[in-house]
């Protein structure tokens, strides 16, 4: 019989357990304070720990490589198993990408978590202008072509991804819905139980991480799928913000494995207000080791895989304006001090030295900012910090960014007044203007009032913290691109 390297670390964990029964509590020191890397971690309590891998980094630099093979035993393509990669055009697919970090995996001896089925975004423009029985059978098309192709080589599938609405506890409003109805994430697990009924079948989602009502509808969901034996696991992608890792993260992942489902932590990093000082780092490295916690005291947590190697390869910053070190390893692959503690979250031997003092320089390493006269208060200078001030508890402007005789490419910006988790812009053309294609936002965009709201991944925002969307229009023939006021208001 055929192992996989999931199937193998459970039997060395099993068998490094029934030694130590019999050898006593020297053995058992030995093998709980020998583990320095976070693969030999993760390898002896039996988990994964993983990262998001980049295909070009992985193809170009060899201390990235190097990095990857010797720190986790997991693999997630962070984009190249997506649809966009693996299908562009309607039954043409190109497994390259994904071939090479399967490669590159059994190299290593890594299993590789399947990142993703069925998503709204990252999906070709083909499939998105379908509906009906035609959207059905490429859907089934595609999972029964990339699941056949994988069979084997990779262990559990993101089957759908992102599929609850962020801000009213519904299903998100996607070509996906619009085309299928509701019942296309059933048909989704039913094809996939079906091309391969060896994998673990996940569903994955952002902002779940604790109890809220994203998670009690993925909880609905995920319960009626597990009465159908449909679903396996519930990845929590936990894109944190700095110092807020949900008080309720551990309950929430219980209440999954109640249903007899596993939980994966599937995407974790933790972004901070750049430039990052050594007490940021510190509440950083606090939470890496909590997350780390969590899913190592809990049976049927699989693994928890960090999104990206370094700082400077992760996604944050092109979203998260002034956002950013969200990783383990520094640019120059050193390792952080959430690296040392996510080590000992896992069971490891960090070489952290403990709670030093991060600046001795700096006479009280517990205040963030030694000259505010109130450090409770959020912000001294505003005299109602419970007022979101001007504009909804958001401000939004537009700017033209390229202007030709017939069209203009647009980018719009979104400040945060207050912390907010989703926003809403809207304004009103001052003649024919029309938008014709627009990113980073969704809504009623086509007509005179335009009427938009962030894409999901850019909709939590911290009081001070913007983002950008953008759009092309076409305009009359020479004229002049107006620029409208825009009014933001935030959920
Ligand atoms: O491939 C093109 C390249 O040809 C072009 O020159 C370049 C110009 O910007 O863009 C490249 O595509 C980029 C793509 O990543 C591949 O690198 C896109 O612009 C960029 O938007 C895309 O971002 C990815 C994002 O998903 C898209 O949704 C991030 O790398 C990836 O980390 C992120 O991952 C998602 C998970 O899949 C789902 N959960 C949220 C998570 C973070 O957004």
């Amino acid at each position: 019989m055929l192992l996989t390297r999931k199937r193998r670390r459970a039997l060395i964990a099993g068998v490094a357990t029934v030694a130590t029964a019999a050898l006593g509590i020297a053995l058992s020191t030995q093998l709980a304070s020998a583990q320095t890397t976070l693969r030999g971690a993760a390898d002896a309590i039996g988990k994964d720990v993983g990262v998001a891998v980049n295909y070009n980094l992985l193809q170009n630099d060899a201390t990235y490589r190097n990095t990857v093979a010797t720190e986790f035993n997991s693999l997630t393509a962070e984009n190249s198993m997506k649809m966009e990669v693996l299908q562009p055009s309607q039954g043409n697919f190109n497994f390259s990408q994904g071939d090479a970090i399967v490669d590159f995996a059994k190299q290593n001896n890594q299993s590789v978590h399947g990142h993703t089925l069925v998503w709204h975004s990252q999906a070709p423009g083909w499939i998105q202008g379908l509906s009906g029985t035609a959207l059905e059978n490429a859907m089934a098309d595609h999972i029964n072509t990339v699941m056949d192709h994988y069979r084997g080589d990779v262990e559990s599938w993101d089957v759908v991804n992102e599929v609850v609405s962020d801000n009213n506890g519904q299903l998100r409003d996607s070509f996906w819905l619009n085309g299928l109805g509701e019942g296309y994430i059933t048909t989704a697990f039913e094809l996939a139980r079906a091309a391969d009924p060896t994998v673990d079948l996940y569903m994955n989602d952002y902002s779940i991480d604790g109890i809220n009502a994203k998670s009690d509808k993925t909880y609905e969901i995920a319960q009626g799928l597990a009465a159908q034996n449909l679903i396996d696991g519930v990845g929590f992608q936990a894109h944190l913000i700095l110092g807020q890792v949900p008080s309720n993260m551990e309950a929430n992942l219980q209440r999954f494995t109640a249903l007899g489902l596993k939980v994966r932590v599937t995407e974790l990093d933790i972004r901070i207000q750049m430039p990052a000082d050594a007490n940021e780092l510190q509440q950083q490295a606090n939470d890496y080791r909590r997350v780390a916690e969590i899913c190592a005291g809990i049976a049927d947590c699989s693994g928890v895989t960090i999104w990206g190697l370094r700082d400077g390869d992760s996604w944050v910053p092109d979203v998260f304006q002034g956002e950013g070190a969200p990783l383990l390893f520094n640019d120059d692959y050193s390792k952080k001090p959430a690296y040392d503690a996510f080590l000992e979250g896992l069971g490891g031997d960090g070489s952290d030295p403990g709670p030093t003092d991060p600046d001795p320089t700096d006479p009280d390493p517990t205040d963030p900012d030694p000259t505010d006269p109130d450090p409770t208060d959020p912000d001294p200078t505003d005299p109602d910090p419970t007022d979101p001030g001007p504009g909804n508890g958001c401000t939004a402007t537009l700017s033209v960014q390229s202007p030709w005789n017939t069209g203009a490419t647009y980018e719009g910006t979104v400040t945060a007044g207050q912390n907010l988790t989703g926003w809403t812009v809207t304004w009103t053309w001052p003649g024919s203007e029309r938008i014709s294609n627009a990113w980073s936002i969704s809504g009623t965009l086509d007509g005179a009032t335009v009427t938009a709201s962030d894409a999901g991944y850019n909709g939590t925002l911290s009081s001070g913290q913007s983002t950008t969307f953008g759009f092309n229009i076409t305009k009359p023939d020479g004229a002049t691109a107006s620029v409208p006021t825009v009014t933001c208001t935030a959920r």
